[in-house]
C-alpha cells in the first residue's frame, strides 16, 4: 500500500508513500486517501488531519501511466471523491509539504487550512505543458489569490516556484528546514486538540461558505474539459514524451 494512516495524539495522519514512483497517486491510493478522510471526519477523537510526504519528496503528482491507460475521470471517480473529502472535510486538514508538490500536488494544498513547506520544496502545476487544463477551482482560487497576471505565470505558463514564494503568495504559512517540516506541522495540528472542536468545525465552515458554491461549479467545468482534454493527441503526446524522457513536440498542433 502506498498510503500510509496512523492516527496518534488526536491527529490522523495521511502520508503519501511511494517514492520510487516520486510518489506520483494513482487511482487506489487517491482511494485510501479519501477514505481516510472521511474516516478522520467520522472520528470524534480526531481533531485535525495531517497530510505528508516522503522525505525529499511531497508528491509528483497524478500518476501519468494511469491517465494514458485509465484516462476517464468522472465525478465518480477516486480522484473526485478524495478532492470532494478534502474540500469538504470539516476537521482541519495541516499539509507538510516535504517536498516538490506537482499538478494536483499543488493544487490540493488549495484547499488545506495550513500548509508548511520544507525549504527544499518546489511548487508547480504544469497542466498546459501535460496538454491539460487546471483543476478542482485552482482556475477559480488562484486568480482570486495572486491576481491574474501571477495565476496566469503558474497556470498558463506552468513556471515552478519556491517555497518562500508560497509564502508570499498566501498559499503557505511558512517554510521550515526540510528535516523540521512534518514535526512541526504534527504540533501545529497537535494544538486541535486543546481547541473546542466545534468551534473550530463552525469557524472553518463559515470561512469556506462564501465560496463554496462558486468552487463546486468551477470544479464541475473544469472537471468536464480536463476529461476531454486527457485523451487529446496533445496529452498523448506529453505523456509519451515523459514516459520516453525526451521533449514533447506540440509543432503539429493548430
Ligand atoms: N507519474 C508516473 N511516474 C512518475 C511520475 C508521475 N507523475 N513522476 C515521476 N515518475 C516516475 C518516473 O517515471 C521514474 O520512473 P522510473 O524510475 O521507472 O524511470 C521515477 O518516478 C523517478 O522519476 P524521475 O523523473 O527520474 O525523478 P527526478 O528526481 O529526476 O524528478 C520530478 C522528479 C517530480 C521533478 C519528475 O519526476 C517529474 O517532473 N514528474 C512528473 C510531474 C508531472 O508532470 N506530474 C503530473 C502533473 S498533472
Amino acid at each position: 500500500m502506498s498510503i500510509k494512516t496512523a492516527t496518534l495524539n488526536g491527529v490522523a495522519t495521511i502520508e503519501i508513500a511511494r517514492p520510487e514512483k516520486k510518489n506520483a497517486i494513482t487511482m487506489a491510493m487517491y482511494a485510501a486517501m479519501g477514505e481516510a478522510l472521511r474516516a478522520a471526519n467520522a472520528e470524534a477523537s480526531v481533531r485535525a488531519v495531517l497530510i505528508t510526504g516522503q522525505p525529499g519528496i511531497f508528491t509528483s503528482g497524478n500518476d501519468l501511466e494511469d491517465f494514458m491507460q485509465r484516462p476517464a475521470q468522472g465525478a465518480d471517480s477516486p480522484v473526485f471523491e478524495f478532492m470532494k473529502a478534502l474540500h469538504g472535510s470539516e476537521k482541519p486538514v495541516v499539509a507538510a509539504v516535504t517536498g516538490p508538490a506537482i499538478g494536483i500536488g499543488t493544487t490540493m494544498l488549495l484547499h488545506c487550512d495550513l500548509v508548511y513547506v520544507s525549504d527544499e520544496a518546489k511548487l508547480a502545476m504544469p497542466f498546459t505543458s501535460l496538454g491539460l487544463v487546471p483543476e478542482f477551482a485552482s482556475s477559480l482560487i488562484l486568480p482570486s489569490l495572486l491576481g491574474h497576471a501571477k495565476a496566469a505565470e503558474k497556470l498558463l505558463l506552468g513556471d515552478p516556484f519556491g517555497p518562500q514564494d508560497a509564502v508570499d503568495l498566501g498559499l503557505a504559512n511558512a517554510v521550515l528546514p526540510a528535516g523540521e517540516v512534518v514535526g512541526h506541522a504534527r504540533r501545529i495540528a497537535e494544538r486541535f486538540n486543546t481547541l473546542p472542536p466545534a468551534a473550530v468545525r463552525e469557524s472553518k465552515k463559515l470561512m469556506r461558505r462564501a465560496v463554496s458554491e462558486r468552487v463546486l461549479e468551477t470544479i464541475a467545468a473544469e472537471g468536464g474539459v480536463f476529461r476531454e482534454r486527457l485523451s487529446s493527441p496533445e496529452a498523448r503526446e506529453a505523456f509519451s514524451a515523459f514516459f520516453q524522457k525526451r521533449k514533447p513536440d506540440f509543432s503539429q498542433f493548430s
